[in-house]
């Protein structure tokens, strides 16, 4: 293990500018006109896999290839070693709007220990800090007490459409004692975490069809509906002044936090005013009877992430326009399913539309809830091997995002996942100014490397 640990610390600035040459392919997985680009990367991840020494492969989806790479597996041996997969994705969010960055997305830059650029945190540099540890085993010749299956996908950002069937064409290769996920958040440097829950997801795009075309609004307004406002109607409705989702039937599977865990989560650092001040609303707002923390990870939402109608260039255009759209997503908590969100949300749509205008409702992605025990021997290990790294004791914590295939992985290789983000929650994931902190960066990597000492074990 020394070794190792000293290999890593001798190789940072390496490291770092392997990050940098990773972050600077614009493997935006939403937007069709990258594909070339995340084909690129893909080939830049299984190259570089390669030359630590893992034995990779560039596997082709109907979607971006899916990257497999290996620990040399020791010929022979007799008893069976333990094995672990680490899942991680190279997609990521379209970096828009380009104005709000202080220096181009995909030209990484580094001020003090934060290092910008769209995909830093989420997820190369995330995906990247277990590549390096694997890397200090193999080239100091050090023994990793487990074999070790990298799974680096391109659609996570997308729904991971492709994942699920690769699994299961895949499973025996895959089979494995757990999933290794850095792919989420720790609430302050000084609270590295484990995250034993994640919301699920369902995605939604609707659009109000009116008139067959934009009308001049001074001929023909006042005689036909506007579809604009008519959606703003509709989706007005979805909320009512508790901040709850006004669907009926939402809240049926919801399972309600027990005391205890509101006792827990209580405990977290977490101060309201510092929060507010950091998002920058004027105050705020969520669900009545539940603070922040529980509001953002343990309870479901409804949101509205873009809305479009009519004009929007400069100044004015005196329309009634065709038609009005709007993309919604909902989170998910254990045990609301994307299946019964979908039915619920369209039929409660389809009965508020008014008769003056035609309702299309697409649905998107979709993923469960996640939740799992954190008192077993794995998450247990996990627990040693981040405060080797940190030398901090770690929270617990559930966290509101998505990572769709979490489940799958559940499903078809019967694994847990251990979720052990490195990003902090100024770290801009989705946002302008996409950073990953440095020493994260580092940690991480050394928190990979007790990792598979601490989980060989269990
Ligand atoms: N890394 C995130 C998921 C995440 C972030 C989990 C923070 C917990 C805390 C992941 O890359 C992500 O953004 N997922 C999407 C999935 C969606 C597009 C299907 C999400 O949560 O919006
Ligand atoms: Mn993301």
């Amino acid at each position: 293990m020394q070794a190792v640990i000293r290999y890593l610390k001798q190789n940072q600035a390496r490291f770092i500018d392997e990050l940098c040459e990773y972050i600077r392919f614009p493997s935006v997985s939403a937007q069709p006109q990258h594909r070339q680009d995340l084909h690129a990367c893909a080939k830049w991840v299984a190259n570089h896999c390669r030359r630590i020494g893992l034995e990779a492969r560039l596997c082709p989806t109907l979607g971006h290839p899916i990257i497999v790479a290996r620990t040399p597996r020791t010929k022979g041996a007799g008893a069976r070693r333990p094995r672990f997969v680490v899942y991680g994705h190279y997609d990521v969010q379209p970096p828009e709007p380009f104005e709000l960055w202080k220096s181009p997305p995909f030209e990484p830059r580094i001020q003090g220990r934060s290092l910008f650029g769209r995909g830093a945190c989420d997820n190369k540099g995330q995906n990247l800090a277990h590549l390096k540890a694997v890397e200090a085993y193999l080239k100091t010749g050090t023994e990793l007490p487990c074999d070790i299956t990298f799974v680096i996908e391109g659609e996570e950002e997308v729904g991971s459409s492709s994942l699920a069937s690769f699994l299961k064409k895949n499973r025996d290769e895959l089979r494995c004692e757990a999933i290794v996920i850095s792919d989420t958040g720790m609430p302050t440097p000084k609270h590295p975490a484990l995250t034993y829950s994640l919301r699920g997801i369902a995605a939604f795009e609707i659009t109000l069809h009116g008139p067959s075309r934009d009308l001049h609004s001074g001929i023909f307004g006042g005689t036909v509906d506007n579809p604009a406002m008519a959606l703003c109607q509709l989706i007005g409705k979805l909320r009512d002044k508790n901040g709850r989702v006004a669907i009926p039937g939402f809240y049926d599977d919801v399972q309600s936090l027990s005391a205890f865990e509101r006792k827990q989560l209580r405990r977290f650092p977490f101060n309201t005013s510092s929060y507010r001040k950091f998002v920058g609303a004027p105050k705020l707002f969520g669900e009545r009877g539940y603070t922040p923390i529980e509001q953002r990870s343990a309870r479901p939402t409804l949101e509205i992430n873009g809305l479009t109608s009519g004009y929007q260039g400069e100044g004015s255009k005196t329309i009634v326009p065709a038609w009005a759209r709007v993309k919604i997503t909902t989170r998910l908590v254990p045990n609301q399913t994307p299946t019964k969100v979908i039915k619920l949300v369209t039929q409660h749509l389809k009965r508020l539309c008014p008769p003056t205008a035609r309702i299309e409702i697409k649905s998107g992605h979709g993923a469960e809830p996640y939740l799992v025990s954190p008192t077993g021997p794995q998450a247990q290990a996990a627990l040693r091997a981040i405060k080797a790294a940190f030398q901090r004791e770690p929270v617990l914590m559930r966290e509101g995002g998505s990572i769709p295939i979490i489940n799958d992985f559940k499903k078809i290789l019967r694994a847990d996942a251990l979720l052990i983000g490195l990003s902090l929650p100024d770290d801009n994931a989705h946002s302008p100014n996409e950073k990953f902190d440095l020493d994260c960066f580092a940690k991480g990597q050394l928190m990979s490397a007790h990792l598979w000492q601490e989980l060989s074990q269990t």
